[in-house]
């Protein structure tokens, strides 16, 4: 079982310390949201799932970390200052604004049966392009509108990756094939965002620019294609929640030549199955564009397309002794779209014997925010307390494992459960007598009795670790 719908995760966030409203003491900021203890731990082992299956696994990976702020030309050859736009249409009656692209996604503030337009009070204007990156200004300046200052926060993590690229490809020394992967912070101005941490101003990208000889760019791209449907299966993301979907012509972004997504069934309680499914991540073919449009090379009638950057980012092949410009191949993927799909695909609920409905987080035991917990079945009783306690520090360097007795143990056992804590292990009046613990297991509930001096190799073993 999954989520019946988003709201439930929303609830389950808000309730156990995943996912909170940003600013929430203050009235909130629209579809800005602060991670918890438990949403800080699970964002952080997605990342580090990731980077470890992209940087640390693979032999032909860099890693790097490049700046939010970046020189304003940066955004000028990239496009995105000209391109990076979505149409946008107000209504003269209610007041909304819509991405004309989207209508079909939202319901019209005073007619929520209708999209806007639908009714005949609507009264939408024409569309008009709006830019979708955020503006600020660098230094002390006179003016909040001085140009001369006037940066952005970058839209895309990509663009720093394709600056460096004779920073890296020098440093490191590699040939191609090749990539470089990062993961950081990216803002968008977004017109409509929503759907809880789905679409949000501010969030956190995972991306690898992977360079290629033009020629091998198209069987690349589709062996990037295949092996992310992989990883996101591997993340404990049943494969009937995922499909695949082909951009058309009028859908890809200026710099593609081909981009497949990889859609999850976001919104499971529609009726359309069409309408069930949306973008968890984009497998971009972006070409030699990038590296093109940032090079100072002279194109070959001899007009400089960049009269401002210093580098040339043509690449040369020793072998062959050519020069030319690297294809790119961009598997890119959200955060907290990966965090929401996984968490969705990660619930389900189970009736115990007193007929009482209790939420279990099926989360894979390597995104699991918290690995063990110790708990103690009587903490009046000090002798059991200290060996619980001394069995969670030994556990600790090895795995995520926190104490826990403030409550039954009923209640404790179904707390872990709920934010998908793979096992418990209980301290009980025995234990003191024969050294050994109780091992719980989230998704049977069953248990097995485990000598203390075989625990930690016990849950390794269970753990993956
Ligand atoms: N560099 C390519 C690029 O940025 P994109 O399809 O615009 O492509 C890639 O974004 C991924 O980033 C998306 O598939 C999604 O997972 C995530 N993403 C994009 N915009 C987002 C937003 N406003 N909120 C949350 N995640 C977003």
């Amino acid at each position: 079982m999954a989520a019946p719908n988003i709201e439930t995760i929303v609830s389950l966030s808000k309730r156990r310390g995943f996912v909170f409203p940003a600013s929430d003491i203050y009235g909130g900021l629209g579809s800005s949201w602060d991670y918890g203890p438990l949403g800080v731990e699970l964002a952080n082992n997605i990342k580090q799932s990731w980077w470890r299956w992209m940087v640390y696994e693979r032999d032909d990976i860099e890693g790097l970390d490049s700046s939010i702020i970046q020189n304003r030309l940066v955004w000028k050859y990239s496009g995105h200052e000209t391109t990076f736009s979505d149409p946008l249409v107000d209504c003269r009656t209610c007041k909304g604004r819509f991405r004309l692209d989207k209508l079909q996604d939202v319901q019209c503030p005073n007619h929520p049966s209708v999209h806007p337009g639908e009714d005949k009070e609507c009264n939408l204007t024409e569309a008009r392009e709006f830019n979708l990156m955020f503006r600020t200004t660098v230094g002390a300046v006179s003016a909040d509108d001085d140009p001369s200052a006037l940066a952005y926060l970058r839209p895309e993590t990509a663009q720093g990756i394709f600056t460096n690229f004779a920073n890296v490809l020098n440093t490191s020394r590699r040939k191609l094939p090749f990539g470089i992967a990062q993961i950081g912070k990216a803002f968008r101005n977004e017109v409509t965002p929503g759907n809880f941490i789905f679409r949000t101003r501010e969030f956190e990208q995972m991306e690898l620019e992977y360079f290629v000889r033009p020629e091998d760019a198209a069987q690349v791209h589709q062996e990037l294609i295949d092996s992310f449907e992989k990883w996101i299966e591997s993340l404990g993301i049943s494969g009937g929640n995922l499909k695949f979907y082909e951009q058309t012509k009028e859908e890809l972004a200026h710099y593609s030549e081909r981009t497949v997504d990889i859609l999850y069934r976001f919104f499971p309680e529609r009726v359309d199955e069409e309408k069930q499914w949306d973008e968890l991540m984009g497998i971009a073919n972006r070409t030699d564009y990038d590296l093109r449009v940032h090079s100072k090379k002279p194109e070959q009638d001899g007009k400089r397309i960049n009269p401002d950057s210093t580098e040339d980012l043509s690449y040369f092949d020793p072998q062959t002794n050519e020069r030319f410009y690297p294809y790119i191949i961009e598997p890119s993927i959200g955060v907290n779209r990966t965090m929401l799909a996984v968490l969705m695909d990660a619930y389900s609920e189970r009736t115990n014997e007193k007929g009482e409905v209790r939420v279990i987080l099926k989360l894979s035991p390597e995104l699991a925010p918290i690995k063990v917990a110790v708990l103690p079945l009587a903490k009046n009783k000090p002798e059991i307390v200290e060996m619980a306690r001394g069995i969670k520090k030994d556990l600790q360097p090895t795995m995520r494992a926190v104490y826990d007795d403030t409550g039954g143990i009923g209640k404790l056992y179904a707390r872990q459960d709920e934010i998908g804590t793979p096992f418990c292990v209980t301290v009980d009046h025995e234990s003191l007598g024969d050294n050994a613990v109780t091992v719980r297991f989230r998704d049977t509930w069953e248990q097995e009795r485990v000598s203390v001096d075989q625990l930690k190799n016990f849950l390794r073993e269970k753990l993956g670790l």
